[in-house]
C-alpha cells in the first residue's frame, strides 16, 4: 500500500477507493483502478472514479427521503485546508463523508436472475438459500426483488453469498431485517427512476454504516462498479446481455487463459477505450450531457 495523497492520513485503501481519516469524517477518494472478478487490473481507466462519483451523489440525493447517506459534501471549497493542495486530483472524484461503522455484510438485491445468482439456480434452484420457481431463464425477471446478502471480503479474497440467517448471525436480527427492508425499497426507487431513463436495474449492491445506532447508506450507489445495468432497449431474457457495467471487461477476460488470480493482465488499449467508453455512455444516461 502506497501513502497516499502528501500531507493526509491514509486508513484504507481498497480495490478502488482512498479513504483518509479525519476524525469523526473520512475523505473517500475513488481512483480510476478497475477491479475483475476480485482482482485489480494493472491498467487505469481514465475518468472512471469521477463517474462513480457523480453517479452516486446522483442517487444519494434520489434516495434521501429514503435513508440517510454519509455524504458531508462534494464541493472541494468546503473540503478541509489540508486537501487544498491536492485540489485538482480530487475535484468530482472525492467526497467528504461522516465516518461509520461499516457492517460486515454487502446488501445484494437482484430483481433480474443473473450473475453468481443465475449459476447457483442452475446448481440447486436456490439463490441464497432461497427456493425459486423453476424453469426460469438466465436473466429473466424474478417476481420479486430478492435480497441475498454476501459476506465482505478483505482486499484479495472473494465475497461469498450467505443466508439471511447467516447474515443475522453477523450483525443482529434487527440489523438485518432494517437493511433489507431499506435495501428493497431504494431498489424499487431506483428501478422506478431508471425504467425512465430506458434502464434494467438487474441487480446491485448497497453497503450501510451504523451511526450512534442509526443505519447510513454508505460508499457508492447504484453505479456500474456496484450494479448491473442493462439496455432497455435490447432486453430478451435467455441469455447475457449488452450492459453499461464491466461486464465488457468480464466477457473479455473470459476469453483470456488467465487463472482470475492477481496480478490481474495488461489490458489492450481498445478494451481500455472501449472500458472508458461505457462507463461515460453509464454516466450520460443518469445525469444527462
Ligand atoms: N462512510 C463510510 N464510513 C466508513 N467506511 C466507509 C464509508 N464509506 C465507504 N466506506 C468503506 O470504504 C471502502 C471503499 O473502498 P473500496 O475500494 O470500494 O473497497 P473494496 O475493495 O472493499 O470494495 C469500503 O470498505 C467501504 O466499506
Ligand atoms: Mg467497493
Amino acid at each position: 500500500m502506497d501513502k497516499g495523497l502528501s500531507g493526509l492520513n491514509l486508513i484504507r485503501q481498497g480495490k478502488v477507493r482512498e479513504l483518509y481519516d479525519f476524525d469523526d469524517k473520512i475523505l473517500l477518494v475513488t481512483s480510476d483502478r478497475i477491479s475483475a472478478f476480485d482482482v485489480i487490473m494493472p491498467d487505469l481507466i481514465e475518468g472512471k472514479g469521477k463517474v462513480l462519483t457523480q453517479i452516486s451523489l446522483f442517487w444519494f440525493k434520489q434516495l434521501e427521503s429514503i435513508v440517510r447517506n454519509h455524504i458531508v459534501t462534494a464541493n472541494v471549497d468546503e473540503f478541509p485546508e489540508e486537501c487544498k493542495p491536492h485540489r485538482d486530483y480530487l475535484e468530482g472524484r472525492s467526497m467528504f463523508v461522516t465516518k461509520t461503522e461499516p457492517l460486515p455484510i454487502e446488501c445484494v438485491v437482484r430483481g433480474f436472475i443473473t450473475g453468481s445468482g443465475w449459476k447457483s439456480y442452475q446448481n440447486d434452484g436456490t439463490v441464497c438459500g432461497i427456493k425459486l420457481p423453476e424453469g426460469l431463464k438466465e436473466s429473466e425477471q424474478l417476481a420479486e426483488p430478492l435480497f441475498t446478502p454476501s459476506t465482505k471480503a478483505e482486499v484479495g479474497e472473494h465475497d461469498e453469498n450467505i443466508s439471511f440467517e447467516e447474515a443475522v448471525k453477523l450483525i443482529g436480527e434487527e440489523k438485518a431485517n432494517k437493511v433489507k427492508e431499506i435495501s428493497i425499497e431504494i431498489y424499487k426507487k431506483g428501478v422506478e427512476i431508471a425504467d425512465k431513463l430506458g434502464i434494467i436495474i438487474a441487480d446491485t449492491k448497497f453497503e450501510f454504516g451504523i451511526l450512534d445506532d442509526e443505519i447510513i447508506l454508505i460508499d457508492e450507489v447504484l453505479t456500474p462498479d456496484s450494479s448491473r445495468f442493462w439496455p432497455k432497449a435490447t432486453y430478451k431474457p435467455g441469455g447475457s446481455q449488452k450492459s453499461f457495467d464491466k461486464q465488457f471487461l468480464r466477457d473479455y477476460l473470459k476469453t483470456l487463459d488467465w487463472d482470475k488470480q492477481a496480478p490481474g493482465p495488461n489490458l489492450p488499449n481498445d478494451i481500455i477505450a472501449k472500458t472508458s467508453e461505457k462507463y461515460n455512455e453509464a454516466m450520460e444516461l443518469f445525469l444527462g450531457s
